[in-house]
Parts: structure tokens; C-alpha cells; sequence
């Protein structure tokens, strides 16, 4: 493709403007990025490009030439293939299965030609992750970060010409992201336009050749590293508009040597998965558990909120040992968990933010059957404000917020309570910059209030920035603690492979 360009494109959904205006040029086979904060209208954009959302106003022009993207068959023959922010496999089907789905090719038009498919799933998949999956598991039994490979690979097995990616890396390791940012420097060569939208400035520093900002549903700056210099400090104003900055947390060196035991564990064990975990979690402390993805980090916090059980060994609670054979157990008792996956595990997308709020309410035996609903209404207006939640509308419905503004719901509605300990399971995915500080910031405050707080984050700096401690995990096993400032980059990275 040789230009593609949008002019104007506006998009509304009941009343919420979601995109005012958007204008948007990419010449020949770049790296273009797109970022924003939460609610800026970044996924809108990409979805009226591929045609699953109709723009109300605007113009989109490939080659100079005028087209009408009504549907997501339009944009595919117009090489257009987006790969979704939100996960869009089928579970019970193999991988090869998915990756062809909607584009099999046929044998004498007739029946489906499995063994091409396969052969095509193999290729693609081969560059992006020669030895992770295979195209005959079942996409049910993946990792996160492999079924967004898996995404990316049916994106791909459709030859795009413009291929967008929406926030691809969320879910990856670092060395997925590495593989995928060779194969997106690859599809440049080859003639292929990519759009990448992200959070994480550092990959659109390193990767674009240009990046375009949204704010408010329009397009309100473009750096082009051509002439300009890779540096995020040209990006984060454009982000935050030009009355705003980023009171960046700092951390704080915390003595924790008098603070009680909170939490403590002695050989917890569940199935194969976690072997034999002694840990004590103190009073105010904000525990960080590193490692590469899928470790058992996942696990450790189900079986601490009470979504999974132990097969052995027992946990305590200030001193009393706990059972916790449901995730009520753990909210009663002032255990809190965000969990990785919000569309799955975290919301009721049919459900409005209110109701969204106030559901773990129904644990507490007095609020069972009466609720104050005056008093309730405040509260949910206080959590919005706190966690900044675009639109501060509480009887939107959840599945109508962009996907960091549904982060901030699942976050934000602990904060009612007062927390024992808070469990987070990569909380700041997929939120902008701007918010993520401000998360961590009221994370650090619960803390410093008294809440333990587990940290799961699949970015390092997360860790570092956050931490008091960090157990590294491998196998379901800790193989090692950090403590304060020996936290850093090198060496998470080094005992997370277990070099060095
Ligand atoms: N179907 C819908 N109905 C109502 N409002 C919607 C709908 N889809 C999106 N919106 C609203 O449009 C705005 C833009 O959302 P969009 O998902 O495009 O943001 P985004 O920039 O991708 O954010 P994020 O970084 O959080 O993914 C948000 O305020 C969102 O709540
Ligand atoms: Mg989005």
C-alpha cells in the first residue's frame, strides 16, 4: 500500500463521542505508531479501519483514491487486517483452526483443504514462535501471551498490506515482543504498513517511523523520528495535553523490620503447578513476584484469593490459619484480588459501572439484602474521580469503556474497602501512562496505610518502581529474592532465565 489516509473520521456511540475527528497518513511501508491516553478513541480508529465499526463522519483514501470500508470484508479486500485489543480465538478450536478461520481456502471449492491450512498455520507461526506452540494444542489451554501470538499469526496468514496491531504486546514476554518486533521490522521490508498502538512508549521510540497521538478522540500531533529524535519526552506532552504533567512517583526507601506478619504460607502446593511455597508477607509491604510469564505467579494468587484451593500445606492470616474455599472467603476477610484477566475473571460487561462496583458488597452479611443505595451511588462517584474513570458515568455499561477505563473499574472498586492485603495481577495492563502512575501511586498509598500488597507485573519497571521485595519464580518454585534497591533490570532479567 502505497498511502493510506484518513480525513476527518468521527465516530459517536449514544451520546459518547468516542472519535471527533481523526487524520491519519501512512506512506509506504512504515511503522506507524498511535497512542493516547484511555478512552482517547485509538481502538475506534482501528476498527472503523477494519471495518467493524462504520465512522459517521469522515473519508478514508488508499492511494488517493476514495473507499467505503462497510464491513470487515471490505477492509480484508482492501488488505486491511486488524489484530483485536480484546482477544477475538475460539477456545475449543486448534490452533491451526483458528488461525484459518474465515479465510479457508477450499479444494476444488468444495471441501476445506486441511492440510494446506496446517501447512500455512506452520509457516506463519514458525517466525513467531518456532518452538512455543503448536498448531495442533487447543487454544483453551494457552498462556495469554500465546493466544496473542496465536492473533497475530491469523492476522498475518491473511497477507495484510496494512496490518494493525492493537496493544499486541500486553500480554508477552519480553522475549515474544523481541521475536515480534524482528517480524513487524520484517513485514517493512517486504511493502507491509503496520500501525501499532501502545501504551509502552519505549517500543514506539524504538520501533516507528512515525507516531501519531490522539487525545480526546482526535488527532493531536504526530513526532516523525525521521527528523525528530526518539525520545518519549516529545510524546508524553502531546499525550497529556498542554496543561498537564506527570507527577511521577518516586520510590520511597521503607523500613518494614517491626511490621507484623500479615500473611505467611507454609508449603502451599497445588497440583504441579506450585511446589512448596514458604513465604510471610508484612503489614504495609508491597511484594513484587518476577519471573517470566506463566511461572506460577498466576496460580499463587488464586490460591491466596481463594479461586483456587491448595492440594497441601496451609496459610495464615495474622496468626490464624485460613481456608479459603471461595473468593467471598478472601473479600470477607479483607483479601482483595485484581485479576489478570478482567473480561473473563474481573467484569460484568452487561453490566453497568455501578453494579460493577458494588457487587463484592453482596459478601458482606449486613449488606446482603439492604443495601444503601444513596450512600453506594457516592461511593462509586468517589471511585471514579480516584481512578479517573473516562467517562465518569456510572451507569454506563462496563462493556462500553475503552479497555484501560474497564482496568480502572476492577482496580478501582476495592477501594471502598479497607484491605488486608491487595493482590494484583498485572493491574496497569493496558492503561495509559498518566493512569498507570496514578494506580501506583494508590497502590503505594494502601500500603503505606498498612495493606500487603502482591504484585504480579509482567514489566520489569513495575516491579522496580513499586517494590519493597521481589521473589523470582520458576516452575511454581521461588528460586530467588531481591530486596530494595538491588532490585533492577539486569537482574530480574538474569534469575527470570536463571543466568548468571
Ligand atoms: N460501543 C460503545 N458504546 C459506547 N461508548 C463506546 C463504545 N466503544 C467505545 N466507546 C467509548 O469511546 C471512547 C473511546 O474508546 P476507545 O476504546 O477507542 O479508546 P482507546 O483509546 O482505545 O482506549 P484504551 O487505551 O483504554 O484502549 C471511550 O470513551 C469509550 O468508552
Ligand atoms: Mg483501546
Amino acid at each position: 500500500m502505497k498511502l493510506f489516509e484518513a480525513k476527518n473520521v468521527g465516530k459517536r456511540f449514544e451520546g459518547v463521542i468516542a472519535l471527533k475527528s481523526a487524520d491519519f497518513k501512512i506512506e509506504g511501508s512504515k511503522i506507524c505508531g498511535v497512542v493516547g491516553a484511555n478512552g482517547s478513541g485509538k481502538t475506534t480508529f482501528a476498527r472503523i479501519c477494519a471495518g467493524l465499526v462504520k465512522a459517521d463522519d469522515g473519508q478514508i483514501f488508499i492511494d488517493g483514491k476514495k473507499v467505503e470500508i462497510n464491513s470487515p470484508f471490505d477492509a480484508k479486500k482492501l488488505g486491511i487486517v486488524l489484530v483485536h485489543q480484546n482477544l477475538s480465538l475460539i477456545p475449543d478450536l486448534s490452533v491451526w483452526e483458528n488461525i484459518n478461520l474465515g479465510h479457508e481456502k477450499r479444494s476444488n471449492n468444495i471441501f476445506f483443504d486441511n492440510k494446506y491450512a496446517k501447512q500455512k498455520a506452520q509457516e506463519v507461526l514458525n517466525d513467531l514462535s518456532p518452538d512455543e506452540i503448536s498448531i495442533n494444542d487447543k487454544v483453551s489451554g494457552l498462556s495469554p501471551g500465546q493466544m496473542q501470538i496465536v492473533e497475530i499469526a491469523k492476522a498475518l496468514s491473511q497477507n495484510p498490506k496494512l496490518l494493525i496491531l492493537d496493544e499486541p504486546t500486553a500480554a508477552l514476554e519480553y522475549f515474544q515482543v523481541e521475536r515480534l518486533f524482528k517480524k513487524i521490522k520484517e513485514l517493512k521490508e517486504k511493502n507491509i504498513s503496520v500501525i501499532l498502538i501502545s501504551h509502552r512508549l519505549w517500543e514506539i521510540t524504538t520501533l516507528c517511523d512515525v507516531v501519531y497521538v490522539f487525545r480526546n478522540g482526535e488527532t493531536v500531533g504526530e513526532v516523525d523520528f525521521s527528523s525528530q529524535p526518539r525520545d518519549e519526552n516529545l510524546i508524553v506532552p502531546l499525550v497529556i495535553g498542554a496543561n498537564g504533567s506527570i507527577d511521577y512517583i518516586k520510590k520511597d526507601k521503607r523500613e518494614l523490620g517491626e511490621s507484623k506478619t500479615v500473611l505467611k504460607l507454609e508449603n502451599v502446593t497445588f497440583l504441579n503447578k506450585i511446589s512448596n511455597i514458604n513465604l510471610t508477607v508484612k503489614r504495609g509491604e508491597v511484594l513484587g513476584l518476577g519471573g517470566l510469564n506463566g511461572q506460577g505467579q498466576e496460580e499463587l494468587l488464586m490460591l491466596l484469593s481463594g479461586v483456587l484451593r491448595p492440594t497441601d500445606g496451609k496459610m495464615y492470616l495474622e496468626g490464624k490459619e485460613i481456608k479459603l474455599t471461595h473468593p467471598m472467603d478472601a473479600i470477607r476477610k479483607g483479601i482483595f484480588l485484581v485479576p489478570g484477566d478482567r473480561q473473563k475473571d474481573g467484569l460484568f460487561m452487561s453490566q453497568t459501572i455501578f453494579n460493577n462496583v458494588i457487587y463484592p458488597r453482596f459478601s458482606q452479611k449486613k449488606e446482603r439484602f439492604i443495601l444503601d443505595f444513596k450512600s453506594l451511588y457516592q461511593k462509586t462517584d468517589e471511585i471514579i474521580s480516584k481512578v479517573s474513570l473516562v467517562p465518569a458515568l456510572k451507569e454506563l455499561l462496563v462493556g462500553n469503556l475503552s479497555g484501560g477505563n474497564q482496568q480502572k473499574v476492577v482496580f478501582g472498586r476495592w477501594l471502598q474497602f479497607s484491605s488486608k492485603v491487595l493482590l494484583l495481577n498485572d493491574p496497569a495492563k493496558g492503561i495509559d501512562i498518566q493512569a498507570k502512575n496514578d494506580l501506583y501511586k494508590l497502590v503505594r498509598g494502601l500500603a503505606h496505610e498498612g495493606t500487603s500488597v502482591v504484585l504480579y507485573a509482567s514489566s520489569n519497571e513495575e516491579l522496580i518502581n513499586n517494590c519493597d521485595r521481589v521473589i523470582i519464580m520458576f516452575e511454581g518454585k521461588f528460586v530467588e529474592e531481591i530486596c530494595h534497591e538491588e532490585i533492577c533490570a539486569e537482574k530480574l532479567i538474569k534469575s527470570s532465565l536463571r543466568v548468571g
